[in-house]
């Protein structure tokens, strides 16, 4: 029995030894406070051993080496899920990864890249996992390139863009999902042994139905100011993955990447299969930090021009739908200009000829005015907006087609279906087929064409209103049916570098029939988006609390509209509406010319307001303080970056009787500095409850412990509380 516990004994210090043997192996790839380090073992596998706050760097050396691979791959690894598998091409089913070597590079003072190779050991067949680093925003981006040099092509069934694995005693993962109209809801469960998976089969607005991000909390339920909790997405507009997988040891495995449903993708030698981008980032400090560190970087590399201040806009399509002419535009444009927003933006209706755009049944693909509408074109109504001093946008579908339409009677072919098959539609129309390179020039001569031959226009809306079914191509050979939801990204992608080389000064909008379409890899073509169609302000506190999670309130376009609303026919105050769309970046459907003189006058002072405050809105940090779904009463702040100002909003979602008192503990302040509190876009009608309060100075400390307080009355109640700095 003794010889026996020393046997045991010595077998535990060997191991051990040769686990410290390999202490010059540590891979490092650290931001300002986060870490995940990677060892090599005996073996030569490649393992994922922390991920977490930064450490000491004489520290990393003493992370025991652990089991779990870094990129499990089918056939050799023992977990269910692969992060990669492919047939090779004597038919071999298994992949066998070993580390081969590192190297780290820096991209200008505060990005810095890690690429490891892994090679299989027998077949010429290599992953290298790349790691950008970004500093200062702790967010790290990670994707994989796959290659090989075998004699004939590997099929690929699986190929995430990362696998983190975590060995914490609980995991709670908040999901982001929906509909159209009721985009980004939260929910949060604790994930049990086995497999939970989210993903989109889509391939096109592919984040109708679940977006592609989460919150992983470890050990407790998610908290916005304390605990661990790491928040990622996936870069990607297309059909996505993220499997989450608790195994038999309790470890729990993350591998996001494209979704492999249907998907078998053909690799020739020599080419290389880059993944998507998988965005992470890791907070001890709760759900608060990892939104506020994905909006600072976003500001800084995933949105296009995020340092611009975003301008404020009226849309024409709650106002008119396709029912419009030149008159009725014009003198849209003129009352918003009087109103002092700073862009028209025209949507849809305004374009066919021989099938005219009257309605969603038509039309949609013949990008020529439609004269009968427009006499005088698109020019008129630059003019017009010139002339009143006012920037001019313009709607675009370029992907999507009507059968009814000339482009259709052109070019059957052109569109996503399959022979044999009868034409699904989803509001009357298909899917342009953007794998074909055909389309693509086709695609982007849509938009080369509106804008050279209009000069004026300074914004696009690119919208996108279906997904795919029926997911064939034409143009694909038969063996390569498979690559349609893949190659499609890729050409779309290919039309929007054009569009941006050459038309660098245009904004454009994200939009896909709301919500559909929200991603990092997208993004960095848009200054902006837009999140649902739903424009109801109530249901907008809901998908704006779920959409800033992980994306900015300076891209996201909330726009003002008419009541009873369209959707759901709630009638709220206008203040409500204007107050809530101030808290992103505020805009306006309705028509100028229903709305009394009162709501005119009211709409012109909080359009200024707006202008005071956007620069906190757009480019502070967002603190959020009460959430909708869990308060009667909801909050959320901004505060600038030099802690000088601040802007808070809050809003009463049902009527309390009795006052609902509920303290506003602010946060992110300079707790030493003395702030001024003041109410903004004051409706002069009603009492405000803040009145007292109106001048006063606080320390942040005391803002920040004992808070704002002061009741609210009526459901729809809201105000908006700007802090300035008194020295
Ligand atoms: C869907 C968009 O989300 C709306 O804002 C509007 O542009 C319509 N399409 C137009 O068809």
């Amino acid at each position: 029995m003794y010889l026996l516990k020393k046997i045991i004994l010595l077998a535990f210090l060997l191991n051990g030894f040769e686990s410290f043997a390999n202490i010059n192996e540590n891979i490092v790839i650290s931001t300002a406070s986060n870490a995940l380090v990677f060892k090599v073992d005996k073996n030569k596998k490649l393992r994922q051993c922390y991920y977490g706050g930064k450490l000491n760097s004489s520290d990393y050396s003493s992370i025991q080496i652990s089991t779990i691979d870094a990129f499990p791959t089918f056939g050799t690894s023992y977990i269910n899920e692969a992060a990669l598998r492919a047939v090779h091409a004597d038919g071999n089913t298994s992949t066998e990864l070993v580390y081969d070597s590192f190297t780290t590079e820096k991209e200008g003072d505060s990005v810095e890249l890690t690429t490891i190779l892994l090679k299989d050991v027998y077949f010429p067949f290599q992953v290298k996992l790349c790691f950008k680093a970004y500093q200062k925003e702790n967010v790290i981006e990670q994707w994989s390139e796959i290659r090989h040099t075998e004699k004939k092509p590997v099929m690929l069934y699986n190929f995430a863009s990362s696998h983190l694995a975590f060995s914490n005693t609980n995991y709670y993962l908040t999901q982001f999902y929906g509909n159209w109209a009721e985009e980004m809801k939260m929910e949060e469960v604790k994930l049990t042994r086995g497999v939970k998976v989210l993903d989109s089969k889509l391939g096109v607005r592919s984040d109708q139905f679940a977006h592609a991000c989460f919150m992983l909390s470890l050990n407790a339920e998610s908290q916005e100011n304390a605990g661990d909790v790491i928040g990622g997405t996936l870069a990607w507009p297309g059909s996505w993955n993220i499997t989450f997988d608790v195994d038999q040891q309790n470890s729990l495995h993350v591998i996001p990447g494209i979704n492999a449903y249907a998907s078998q993708y053909k690799l020739k030698p020599n080419t290389v299969f880059k993944t998507p981008s998988f965005l992470y980032t890791y907070s001890s400090e709760g759900t608060g930090t990892v939104s506020r560190n994905f909006h600072r970087w976003a500001k800084k590399y995933g949105i296009y021009r995020g340092e611009k201040t975003r301008t404020t806009l009226l849309n024409n399509w709650e106002a008119t739908y396709f029912n419009f002419n030149e008159d009725v535009l014009s003198k849209i444009i003129k009352d918003a200009s009087d109103m002092g927003f700073e862009l028209f933006l025209l949507d849809d209706g305004w374009f066919g000829e021989k099938y005219p755009r009257n309605d969603d049944t038509q039309g949609l693909g013949d990008w020529m005015v439609n004269r009968k509408k427009l006499p005088d074109g698109i020019g008129y109504l630059i003019n017009e907006s010139n002339k009143n001093n006012i920037k001019f946008g313009i709607w675009l579908e370029p992907e999507m087609v009507n059968p009814k339409s000339e482009l259709y009677e052109k070019h059957p072919d052109w569109v996503i279906g399959q022979p044999n098959r009868a034409l699904d539609l989803q509001r009357n129309q298909l899917i342009l087929d953007l794998s074909n390179p055909k389309v693509q020039e086709y695609v982007f001569s849509v938009i080369d064409k509106t804008l050279s031959e209009n000069p004026g226009i300074a914004y696009v809306k690119w919208d996108c209103n279906r997904y795919m079914t029926n997911s064939g191509s034409y143009f694909l050979s038969a063996e390569n049916q498979s690559h349609l939801f893949i190659d499609y990204v890729h050409g779309l992608f290919n039309v929007l570098n054009r569009v941006r080389a050459k038309y660098k000064d245009i904004s454009m909008m994200l939009c896909s029939g709301g919500g559909g379409r929200i991603d990092y890899a997208t993004l960095p073509y848009f200054d902006e988006f837009w999140i649902t169609d739903n424009t109801d302000a109530l249901d907008r506190i809901f998908i704006q609390w779920g959409t800033t999670q992980f994306f900015p309130a300076m891209a996201l376009a909330s726009h003002v509209s008419v009541v009873p609303n369209g959707i759901t026919g709630r009638s709220e105050p206008l203040k409500f509406r204007f107050d809530v769309a101030m808290s992103a970046k505020l805009g306006m459907d309705l028509q100028p010319k229903d709305m009394s003189p009162d709501d005119k006058e009211f709409s012109k002072k909080a359009i200024q307001e707006y202008y005071g405050i956007r620069g906190i809105v757009q480019f502070g940090d967002l603190y959020r303080l009460l959430s909708p779904y869990t308060n009667a009463r909801t909050a959320l702040m901004y505060v600038s970056e030099n802690k000088n100002e601040a802007i808070v909003f809050t809003y009463l979602l049902k009527k309390a009787i009795a006052g609902n008192n509920q303290p506003l503990v602010l946060n992110g302040l300079d707790p030493k500095k003395m702030y001024a509190v003041s109410e903004i876009n004051r409706d002069p009608k009603s009492y405000s409850w803040f009145s007292p309060l109106e001048g006063q100075i606080f320390t942040g400390e005391f803002l920040m412990k004992y808070g704002l307080r002061f009741a609210m009355y009526n459901e729809y109640d809201s105000k908006i509380i700007k802090l300035t700095v008194r020295e």
